[in-house]
């Protein structure tokens, strides 16, 4: 065991879904509107796949773009973790898929699932992986497909992805209504990281505090299918779209602002530095207000926080990644910065990691 290295990030990069959709497009399958949308998550559009695009193809793609930027070749890549809570099928999970599509051999693959915190807790796994040295090439892929969870008919489709000028259907918009709070948030896209040992203690991950509370599972969460059920999918389901996510917004946006900075605070007590020293704060993207209020919990002026939620939407476990590789290609992560990342979802699993880049 190797347990001398550190791991870091050696390069990144991601993709979206091929659609660009803005919130009027949203307003034309159930009751909401543009100025709704901007005001209470900050989104102004997202993207979605075109039919047939998979969770997995947007995986392959954000792989690419990180190979690419980290120069190592796919064949040199020794393990692979995805975090995703919307793979292909039911099981298997996204990694055999990403290995196969990439041709890496016969490689290790592990899904992790912990939703819209998938990232820093897959960060935990991947550098413990590096550090024990089962891993020397490790590729890390969050990938989500977010917009098959919207119950529309063929007709709402080919409205939302502009293929028709028809007006919605009043029993559907009816319909659609009940699930509005949710809809808006969500985008389809993957980002991706390659990471490998380092032996400078100086820099790479240095710590993280994550979290899990089950009590309040149902505050957020999928209903159905599910193996609580005999059969594990069914008529009944779809009658009542029990597959559409529930969401006690409030409940989540008060355990955001409040989770988030708690779990700060701790990496940065763990690893002995003052949160004022943090270069930048990568927060998942769930909601602009919520970033607001970390960030104001924080005390962190505006340049030390990143968010780019005005242009994907929530991609759950891709945000971290894609928002990464921005603030890498734009120059706003230098050599030794102190970068923060924190998130928190379904579960509820949330928490924070800590790296020096
Ligand atoms: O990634 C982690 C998971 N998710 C999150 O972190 C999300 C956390 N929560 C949130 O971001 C916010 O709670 C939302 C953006 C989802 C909702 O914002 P809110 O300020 O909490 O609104 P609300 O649910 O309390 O709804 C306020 C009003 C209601 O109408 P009444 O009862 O005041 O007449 C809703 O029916 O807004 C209505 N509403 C909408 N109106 C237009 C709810 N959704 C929509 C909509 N468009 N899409």
């Amino acid at each position: 065991m190797n347990t001398q290295a550190y791991s870091r990030i050696l390069g990144s990069g991601f993709v979206t879904g091929e659609v660009v959709i803005d919130n009027h497009r949203l307003a034309r399958v159930f009751d909401t509107s543009d100025e709704w949308i901007r005001e209470r998550s900050g989104i102004e559009q997202r993207y979605f796949v075109k039919e047939g695009t998979a969770t997995s193809d947007l995986g392959v793609g954000a792989a690419k773009k990180a190979l690419e930027d980290a120069k190592v070749k796919p064949e040199e890549i020794d393990y692979i973790v995805v975090a995703t809570m919307t793979p292909d099928h039911y099981f298997p999970g996204v990694g055999p898929q990403l290995q196969a599509k990439l041709g890496m051999g016969t490689i290790p693959t592990l899904d992790i699932r912990q939703q819209c915190s998938g990232f820093v807790y897959g960060m935990q796994v991947c550098d413990a992986l590096i550090r024990s040295g089962a891993a020397k090439r490790l590729l890390f892929v969050g990938c989500e497909i977010h917009s098959n969870f919207f119950p529309l008919s063929k007709v709402g489709w080919d409205i939302v992805m502009g293929r028709s000028d028809a007006k919605i259907d009043p029993a559907e918009l009816e319909r659609n209504n009940n699930h509005r709070g949710v809809l808006v948030l969500f985008g389809d896209a993957a980002g991706a990281l390659v990471m490998g040992p380092t032996e400078d203690p100086q820099r790479g991950f240095l710590g993280y505090s994550l979290h899990t509370d089950g009590q309040d599972m149902k505050t957020l969460y999928a209903a159905a299918p599910g193996f609580a059920y005999r059969p594990y999918n069914n008529q009944a389901h779809i009658d009542e779209q029990l597959f559409v996510p529930q969401m006690e917004g409030k409940t989540v946006f008060k355990m955001a602002v409040t989770k988030m900075p708690e779990s700060v605070r701790e990496v940065c007590e763990k690893v002995g530095v003052q949160v004022s020293e943090l270069d930048l704060l990568v927060p998942h993207q769930a909601n602009l207000r919520i970033s607001a209020g970390v960030q104001k919990s924080l005390k962190l002026p505006d340049e030390k926080v990143y968010n780019n939620i005005q242009r994907y939407g929530n991609t759950t476990a891709a945000t971290i990644p894609i928002a990464y590789d921005e603030c890498m290609k734009a120059g706003r992560i230098k050599p030794g910065n102190l970068v923060c990342f924190t998130a928190l979802g379904a579960g509820f699993h949330w928490g924070a990691a800590l790296m020096r880049a």
